[in-house]
């Protein structure tokens, strides 16, 4: 499976080309304005006055609205596809992309919060890979700073015995045109794919597959350990609420405790 759909993308950016980049940034869903409002709250308030550390911050969907309320702002990412739309945002401007890799890359600074939301430390494939994740946040903070992750918990609970694929989206139009959408688990490995398939009216479809790598919230506090960092909060949601076995995802924060 070519990593690009593409003429225009360059397999540098990963799973983030040109293509995928030019439709980031489109209305509605995780760009709505009362999307974003309640993530850019929370980050402020942690961030205490900053600086501020945004890994994999992609067309700074969060960091620019962030940046405009006045908190000094940085990134990594990875894709110079995304990574290049940053600055066009209201706020953008302020906040410095560094490219390259979450996992290794380093920025001058000491930092209050580093963040990492939109499920991003899935897109870090191994557990060995989301470990130097976690050490490298540590690494980029003072004593007594935040590392916040937000990511989904996987839908282990749908998949029967003898299944690997839950289903998350169909969605046929009236057009004759639709979209599919599917995951497929490694319940051993803990590698799972996200699979898009999308179906214009004239029939002509488009597969898309990525690969991710899950890890329950209490692998993930181990990671933080072995970073130097202990659980400060987790919640369901940005409006801090409690974590269930119902819940769909969790942010968690880690403080760094050396
Ligand atoms: C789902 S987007 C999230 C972007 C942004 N944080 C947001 O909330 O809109 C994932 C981004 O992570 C970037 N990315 C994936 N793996 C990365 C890595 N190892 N290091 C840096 N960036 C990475 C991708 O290029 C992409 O821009």
């Amino acid at each position: 499976m070519p990593r690009t759909g593409q003429p225009q993308d360059d397999t540098a950016d990963g799973w983030f080309p040109e293509s995928v980049a030019a439709e980031y940034d489109d209305p509605g869903g995780a760009n709505a304005p009362e999307t974003i409002e309640p993530v850019v709250s929370v980050l402020e308030e942690l961030a205490d006055g900053g600086p501020v550390l945004e890994f994999a911050v992609g067309t700074g969907r969060i960091a620019a609205p962030l940046a405009e309320r006045g908190v000094p702002l940085g990134g990594i990412e990875l894709s110079r596809a995304t990574a290049a739309r940053v600055a066009d945002k209201p706020g953008g401007a302020a906040v410095e992309v560094t490219i390259g890799d979450m996992t290794s890359a380093r920025v001058p600074g000491e930092y209050s919060l580093v963040y990492l939301v939109f499920n991003t430390i899935s897109n870090v494939t191994t557990q060995d890979g989301q470990v130097d994740v976690f050490v490298n946040a540590a690494a980029h903070l003072r004593p007594g700073g935040l590392f916040l992750i937000e990511v989904g918990l996987p839908d282990l609970r749908r998949l029967p015995p003898g299944q690997d694929t839950v289903p998350f989206t169909v969605a046929p139009d009236r057009r004759g045109g639709g979209y599919v959408g599917f995951d497929q688990y490694d319940v051993v490995s803990q590698e799972f794919t996200s699979n898009h398939v999308t179906v214009s009216p004239d029939g002509v479809g488009r597969f898309r597959r990525i690969p991710f790598r899950y890890a329950w919230p209490a692998e993930m506090d181990l990671m933080a350990r072995i970073a130097g960092m202990r659980l400060a909060y987790r919640w369901a949601d940005w409006d801090r609420s409690p974590l269930t076995a119902d819940s769909t995802k969790h942010i968690s924060v880690w403080t760094k405790t050396v």
